[in-house]
């Protein structure tokens, strides 16, 4: 049992604050996103932000298309700390950009709220593939992010993911990994992140990217967080009902 109430954002945001040591330890993020992802609290997390305004601005303020697949919703953010999200997955906009060999700067923890998601990991090695190397980062203000060519590396892959609804994992700052199969629209995830470590990510590509020197965050408006947090309750309950 998390002492808070797991189906309220300040209550959540409190937790994590009085725990923030913490926020590095896999078992503690893992049992984080465990408990919060369970279904029927994670409806009620996801109506509570519905039903309070402010809530609905904040969070609206703080989300995006990423460009690479997905949506992303920051339900809290206290970065350099933690970043709560879901991801919607399956939501191409017009700029995307293929899916892309990638690392963090924080320890993550994800379960897989509905659909599935598959990604193989991968290091550097003299026997890999030779790929672009790309910095990755954000811009002061954190309103757009770049990516700087760093030359060329050899990576390998290491092993592949193959999750379900239901299922959790922990992937390590640094751990370079790819979402090799594009997850069908209506896939969900809920991530944690913990402390970040560095300002920048490494990216990896097959090819030479253009276009990438400053790539704006677009916001949603109130409107399209509330439509897309009303579908998401809805396939919730249909898959509770199915
Ligand atoms: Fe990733």
């Amino acid at each position: 049992m998390l002492e808070c109430d797991t189906t309220n954002i300040r209550s959540l945001a409190n937790y994590l604050s009085r725990n923030k040591s913490d926020l590095c330890r896999k078992d503690f993020l893992l049992d984080f996103v465990g408990k919060i992802g369970e279904r029927k609290n994670f409806i009620k997390l996801m109506m509570g932000i519905l039903n309070n305004p402010s809530l609905v601005k904040e969070i609206a303020a703080n989300s995006y298309n990423h460009n690479n697949d997905f949506d992303k919703i920051v339900i809290i953010s206290e970065r350099p700390k933690y970043e709560l999200r879901v991801h919607l997955w399956g939501q191409k906009s017009g700029g995307s950009i293929p899916a892309l060999h990638h690392n963090h700067s924080w320890n993550l923890a994800s379960v897989i709220i509905l659909g599935y998601l598959h990604f193989q990991t991968y290091n550097f090695s003299e026997h890999g593939k030779s790929m672009h190397h790309y910095e990755c980062g954000f811009k002061p203000g954190e309103k757009s992010y770049y990516f700087k060519h760093l030359g060329k590396d050899k990576i390998q892959s290491t092993g592949e993911m193959h999750l379900s609804a239901g299922s959790k994992y922990f992937l390590p700052e640094h751990t370079i990994h790819k979402i090799y199969e594009s997850p069908q629209k209506g896939s969900v995830t809920l991530m944690l992140h913990g402390w970040t470590t560095r300002k920048i990510s490494d990216i990896f590509s097959d090819a030479i990217l253009s276009g990438v020197d400053d790539i704006p965050k677009k916001p949603f408006s109130e409107n399209e967080l509330r439509k897309r947090i009303e579908n998401l309750i809805g396939s919730l309950r249909e898959n509770s009902n199915g």
